[in-house]
């Protein structure tokens, strides 16, 4: 256990390079054990903590991996004995639940520890269940797992009544191997399930409309491994460009596919921030002059992304006015207010809104890290804050931040990693 120590008042200035889409190589991976045949090759994947997990859960369940330990890894899975994701493994990252609709399709059964709730809410997976009902599966729950089985899954025409990240990629990853099509009304069009897709297809899947709410899925008999590039990490860099505001000096963010980012680039423009696009794949922010209050809600992609509102809370507090800040998509996803109040900040919640006041200067602190983005907008905060600030828990933000200590430094923080 760590926490991580900032002295405030650094100005902030260079490159900093993204890594690999956490949250599109997790489901790649698990996407790698639909192929019976063949070698998946992906490459960057972010070394991170949910990641090793993701690839012990491979091994569980018997497939071959191997790394270079520079960001590439190679999964073959052509003998998979195993189809349960356990207790230990799903307690300990959640989106162990992604690889139920891979073992579905290739196994005709799955049974998965249950996922419990988290930080930032219940985060249930009956959207996943009734998705995988739907494909004609028999699906039922008991002692804290669920169990899916079919002989053999045929396609459906599904409407998801949230678009659901999790639940469009399990089902979409089922439907690749089902007997006929599926469509999938109402899907999630994040760029991480649009970098799945891909991945599906590469490996002779049948997949088209993703990136829109309407996916079709036609099945196929069987898919092999294949190569897949792994998208630059589109939170990661905004929480950097985020960070270089706070930092006030000339800061470029790359590789950032500026395409993902245009609701974050436009609210970020809103409240003042001078963000450029000097070159293809590359973001450079300037210093700003002053920052502005800005209204913003949390909305499925397009919209503005609910991973980076932890962190846009920690930027506003230093911006002039009020901002009203809006979470509609998970119930619990202001636990780092508090421990921003405790620096300064001043912020009321009501509901699912936070109104923040600005400019309020912050002082150091010792604060909590609740999950990985409550963790990252900690660390921002401690970027502008008077005096030396430690987070603890620092575990959770190595969950989506990949040397996180060593890129800021990189920039010219002063921040170190002690044990707790
Ligand atoms: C993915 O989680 C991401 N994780 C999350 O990133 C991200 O915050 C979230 O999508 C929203 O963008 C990964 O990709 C590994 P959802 P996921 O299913 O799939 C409700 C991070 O910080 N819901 O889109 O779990 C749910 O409770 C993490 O990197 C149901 O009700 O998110 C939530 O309120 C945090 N039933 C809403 O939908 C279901 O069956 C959105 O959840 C599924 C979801």
């Amino acid at each position: 256990m760590t926490s991580i120590l900032i002295q405030g008042g650094q100005q902030l200035q260079g490159h900093v390079t993204i890594s690999g889409a956490k949250n599109a190589a997790l489901p790649i991976l698990a996407a790698s054990v639909l192929a019976a045949v063949g070698e998946s090759r992906l490459t960057p994947v972010p070394w991170l903590n949910d990641v090793m997990v993701m690839l012990d859960l491979l091994q569980s369940l018997g497939a071959q991996v191997e790394t270079d330990g520079v960001g590439t890894v190679f999964v073959r899975a052509h003998d998979l004995p195993g189809w349960e994701a356990p207790y230990e493994l799903v307690n300990r990252m959640r989106a162990s639940v992604l690889i139920m609709g891979p073992l579905l399709a290739r196994l005709g059964r799955a049974r998965i520890s249950l996922p419990g709730g988290c930080a930032i809410g219940s985060r249930p997976i009956d959207l996943h269940l009734r998705g995988f009902v739907a494909l004609g599966a028999e699906v039922k729950s008991n002692h804290g797992y669920v169990e899916a089985s079919a002989k053999q899954l045929r396609g459906a025409h599904i409407y998801l009544d949230y678009p659901s990240v999790g639940a469009t990629e399990n089902i979409m990853m089922a439907a690749t191997l089902a007997q006929g099509t599926t469509v999938l009304e109402n899907a999630a069009a994040e760029p991480e399930i649009v970098n799945l897709a891909h991945f599906l297809n590469n490996m002779g899947a049948r997949v088209s409309g993703f990136g829109t709410d309407r996916i079709e899925i036609q099945g196929v008999e069987h898919l092999a491994g294949a190569a897949q590039t792994i998208i630059p990490d589109r939170i990661e860099a905004a929480t950097y460009l985020i960070a270089a505001v706070l930092g006030q000096g000339r800061v470029t963010v790359s590789p950032v596919d500026c395409s993902s980012l245009q609701a974050v680039l436009a609210k970020l423009r809103q409240a003042g921030c001078n963000i450029v696009s000097e070159q293809e794949n590359t973001l450079t922010v300037l210093p700003t002059s002053a920052l502005k209050a800005i209204d913003a809600q949390t909305m499925p992609y397009p919209g503005f992304p609910t991973d980076l509102q932890p962190q846009l809370l920690a930027l506003l507090t230093q911006a002039n006015g009020a901002s009203l800040i809006t979470e509609t998509v998970f119930e619990n996803r202001f636990q780092h207010v508090p421990e921003l109040c405790r620096m300064g900040a001043q912020i009321r919640i009501s509901g699912h809104q936070a109104l923040v006041r600005g400019p309020s200067p912050l002082t150091s602190a010792t604060v909590a890290a609740s999950d990985l983005r409550a963790g990252a907008a900690l660390v921002l905060a401690g970027l502008v804050a008077n005096g030396q600030t430690t987070v603890t828990n620092a575990f959770h933000i190595d969950r989506g931040y990949e040397q996180i200590v060593e890129k800021l430094r990189a920039l010219g923080a002063i921040i170190e990693r002690i044990p707790d």
